[in-house]
């Protein structure tokens, strides 16, 4: 399931980027894969992938490291979350999620228009309707009113590579995360450009990297990395009480 490739090599791609910048992808032809997430799950999930209408159309890495860590560390701990997937592409976190966490809430998808059709027929494919819902979440654009508007967990997968969009997700995150979320946060470095995003999120929010992923070290060879990205704890005022007397220093002490 893993592929060493990137979505900027897309030529159909939604950003179409240079393909020089990236290793080129092995293409491969519309179809259905079935996985069960190295047995985390019982049912299979069935994905449908199909790149005609952009790199959201298959399964990437990052997308499977951020489903197997929610499937093996969280699946009894969603119970009642309200739960918000940003480029979801075909919908694979949301759909694993769905499947084997016991979240009892519908769980929202989101993407731009091209994956639409995708998520669609990705739920229907599992029979997922009722636990699932497409919508279309551009980036930086106001998040639909259907969508909860801070969600108790949000999750990307693999949506750090086109640089013109990084401060368009960070707008999206300020805009979901409320005091009480969590964004589950997956991504594959293949640039420089890429830190430039952990940079920016960094500076905007509390950004701490997931330690209790048994399989870390292994995908961290392979440039991937996982993290919760959090609102930072709001600043306290500071009341007079609080204030101290400034310290006499000796030369004060020479004068007096
Ligand atoms: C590399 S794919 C990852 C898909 C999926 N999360 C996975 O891990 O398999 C990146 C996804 O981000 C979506 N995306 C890119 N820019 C976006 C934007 N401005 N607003 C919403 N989604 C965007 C793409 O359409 C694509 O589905």
């Amino acid at each position: 399931m893993e592929r060493s490739s990137s979505p900027e090599s897309d030529p159909e791609a939604p950003f179409n980027v240079s393909a020089s910048l990236a290793p080129p992808r092995d293409i491969r032809t519309a179809g259905t894969t079935s996985t069960t997430f190295d047995g985390l799950l019982q049912e299979p999930l069935l994905l449908k992938e199909d790149l005609k209408n952009g790199c959201g159309g298959q399964l990437w890495p990052a997308g499977m490291i951020l489903s197997k860590y929610l499937l093996s560390q969280h699946s009894k701990d969603m119970t009642g979350k309200s739960v918000v997937e940003l480029g979801a592409g075909g919908g694979l976190v949301g759909l694993a999620v769905a499947r084997g966490c016991e979240v009892g809430m519908p769980i929202h998808i989101t993407d731009q228009i091209p994956m639409f059709e995708l998520m669609k027929d990705n739920i229907a494919l599992n029979n997922l309707g009722s636990a699932v819902v497409a919508s279309i979440l551009d980036w930086g654009e106001p998040v639909p009113s259907h969508i909860p508007s801070k969600p108790d967990i949000i999750l990307a997968a693999d949506c750090v590579y086109f640089e013109p969009a990084f401060p368009l997700l960070i707008a999206t995150l300020h805009d979901l995360l409320g005091p009480n979320s969590v964004c589950y946060f997956c991504y594959k470095r293949r640039r420089r450009a890429d830190l430039r995003f952990m940079k920016m999120a960094k500076k905007a929010f509390d950004v701490q990297e997931i330690r209790d992923d048994p399989n870390a070290a292994s995908y961290s060879r392979e440039s991937l990395y996982l993290y919760t990205i959090r609102l930072k704890p709001a600043k306290q005022p500071t009341t007079l009480t609080q204030i101290s007397p400034p310290a006499q220093s000796p030369r004060s002490e020479i004068e007096k």
